[in-house]
C-alpha cells in the first residue's frame, strides 16, 4: 500500500498490524487452525517465533491469551451497503443490484458494536453499489459519531453534484448536504475516473451533466467536489481513481497532477477482474515504461496485508475474506450458512465466533503477500477453497 497517499484513518503502524495478525494467530491456534499457522509462517518468517511460543504453552495459558487477543484483533471493518447504484460502470466489480436481504441499521449497528469490541475504530464503507443511496447512510454516520469512531467511504458523488437527486432523496440541497457532512467524522474518497464530461459519460454509463462539472483553479470537476473542497477541512477529502484503458493518459495528465495541486488523497487502483470485470479483460492498459514509473508510487493493492486485521462483510449480511469475493465464492462444502450473521431472522451472529471457526476465512486472513481479491478472480477457480 502506499500509505502516504491513503487517509491516517486507514492506516496503521507496521508494528500495530503485526501485533494484531499475531493476535489472531493466538485466536485460530486455540480454535484448531495450526495447520494453517504454519504454512502462514513458513512463508513469513518474521512470525515463527510467536507460533512456536503459542506451541509452547499450556491449553490454560492459551485461553488466558485469547482473552487478552481478543479485543485487539481487528483494526477496520469493511461493510458493503446497498447493492443500488444510480450510475452503470461497465467495470464494476459488483452487480450493482439492489437485494431484498441488505442490512438493516439495527443489524449494522450490532456489526459496528462487536467490531468496536475487537478493537475496530474504523468503519471502511467501499459499497457494493451507492453507499450514499443507502436507506441507513445518515443514520450509520450519527452512530459511528456517538461511538466516537471514524467512517472512509467511496462514493461516485453524484448526489452530492445535483440538486435535484439530492432533494429527492434526503430532501436537501448539495450544499446543505455538504454542510452537513462536515459535523460528522467522515472521510471521503469521491470518484474522479476523468475530467472530461464525454469519457464520464462512457465509463459511468450515465449523462454527465447529472455531475454539473464546474470551474475550480483552472479544473473541470465535478459540483459535488468542489462544494466538498471549499467547505470540508482537505484530510477528510480524497478521490478514487480505477486506471484502465481509456483514462490511463489522463490520469497521468491530469488526475495525477490535480491531486498533488489540490493536495487530496487519493486511492489509484488497478482494475478488479470481478462481477462485471470477471473473465474481461479488454480494459486492461498498456502501460509504457514511462508511465509504469509513475504509477508505481500511486497505484494501490499490491502486497495488501489488509486481511491480516480487517473484518469484511456484506451486504447480504455474510461474511467474507475481502470486498470482491463473493461469500458464495468461499467454500462448495456447504459452508455458506457459517458465514451468515443472521440465525433466526434478524439476530446478529456471534462476530468473533465466525472469524475464527470458518477454515476458509482463517485461511483468507493469512494472504498478506498479495490482493486477494485479484488472485482468486483471476484464478478459474470455482471457490475459494480451490486456491492453495
Ligand atoms: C463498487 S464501488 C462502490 C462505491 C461507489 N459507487 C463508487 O463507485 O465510488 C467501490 C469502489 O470500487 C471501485 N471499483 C469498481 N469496480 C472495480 C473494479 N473492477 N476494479 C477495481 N475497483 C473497482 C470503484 O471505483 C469504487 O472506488
Ligand atoms: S463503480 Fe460505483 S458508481 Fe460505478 S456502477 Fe459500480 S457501484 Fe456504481
Amino acid at each position: 500500500m502506499k500509505k502516504d497517499k491513503l487517509f491516517a484513518e486507514q492506516v496503521f503502524e507496521g508494528e500495530l498490524e503485526n501485533e494484531v495478525i499475531r493476535n489472531n494467530m493466538t485466536i485460530d491456534y486455540y480454535y484448531g487452525h495450526s495447520s494453517i499457522l504454519e504454512k502462514f509462517t513458513e512463508i513469513n518468517l518474521e512470525f515463527k517465533p510467536h507460533l512456536n511460543y503459542l506451541f509452547k504453552q499450556t491449553k490454560e495459558d492459551i485461553y488466558k491469551l485469547v482473552q487478552n487477543a481478543k479485543s485487539c484483533s481487528a483494526l477496520i471493518v469493511t461493510l458493503m451497503l446497498t447493492g443500488k447504484c444510480n450510475a452503470d460502470c461497465g467495470i464494476c466489480y459488483t452487480d450493482r443490484k439492489s437485494k431484498n436481504n441488505e442490512l438493516k441499521l439495527h443489524e449494522i449497528k450490532s456489526v459496528i458494536d462487536q467490531a468496536y469490541e475487537l478493537g475496530v475504530r474504523t468503519l471502511y464503507i467501499p459499497g457494493e453499489g451507492e453507499p450514499t443511496l443507502d436507506n441507513s447512510f445518515w443514520d450509520i454516520l450519527d452512530y459511528v459519531k456517538d461511538k466516537r469512531m471514524k467512517i472512509i467511504v467511496f462514493t461516485n458523488g453524484l448526489l452530492f453534484s445535483n440538486d435535484d437527486e439530492s432533494h429527492r432523496y434526503w430532501g436537501i440541497s448539495c450544499e446543505e448536504a455538504v454542510k452537513r457532512l462536515k459535523k460528522y467524522p467522515i472521510y471521503i474518497y469521491f470518484k474522479l475516473w476523468s475530467l472530461k464530461p464525454d469519457l464520464i459519460s462512457t465509463m459511468m454509463g450515465i449523462n454527465s451533466a447529472k455531475y454539473n462539472y464546474t470551474n475550480y483553479y483552472n479544473w473541470n470537476i465535478p459540483y459535488g467536489l468542489k462544494l466538498m473542497l471549499e467547505t470540508l477541512s482537505l484530510d477528510k477529502i480524497g478521490i478514487e481513481v480505477i486506471i484502465e484503458k481509456r483514462n490511463l493518459e489522463e490520469v497521468v495528465q491530469n488526475i495525477i497532477p490535480f491531486v498533488q495541486k489540490s493536495g487530496v488523497k487519493s486511492y489509484m487502483e488497478p482494475l478488479i477482474h470481478s462481477g462485471r470485470c470477471f473473465n474481461q479483460y479488454d480494459f486492461d492498459p498498456i502501460i509504457n515504461n514511462e508511465q509504469r514509473l509513475l504509477l508505481e508510487s500511486w497505484l494501490q493493492r499490491s502486497r495488501c496485508k489488509r486481511v491480516g486485521y480487517m473484518i469484511s462483510i456484506h451486504n447480504s449480511g455474510y461474511l467474507s475474506v475481502c470486498m470482491a469475493i463473493s461469500p458464495k465464492k468461499i467454500s462448495k462444502e456447504g459452508l455458506l450458512s457459517t458465514l451468515n450473521l443472521r440465525s433466526n431472522g434478524n439476530i446478529i451472529n456471534e462476530l468473533f465466533e465466525m472469524l475464527h471457526l470458518n477454515e476458509e476465512i482463517v485461511k483468507g486472513r493469512y494472504k498478506i503477500n498479495s490482493c486477494i481479491c485479484e488472485d482468486f478472480n483471476t484464478s478459474k477457480k470455482m471457490f475459494l477453497s480451490e486456491l492453495v
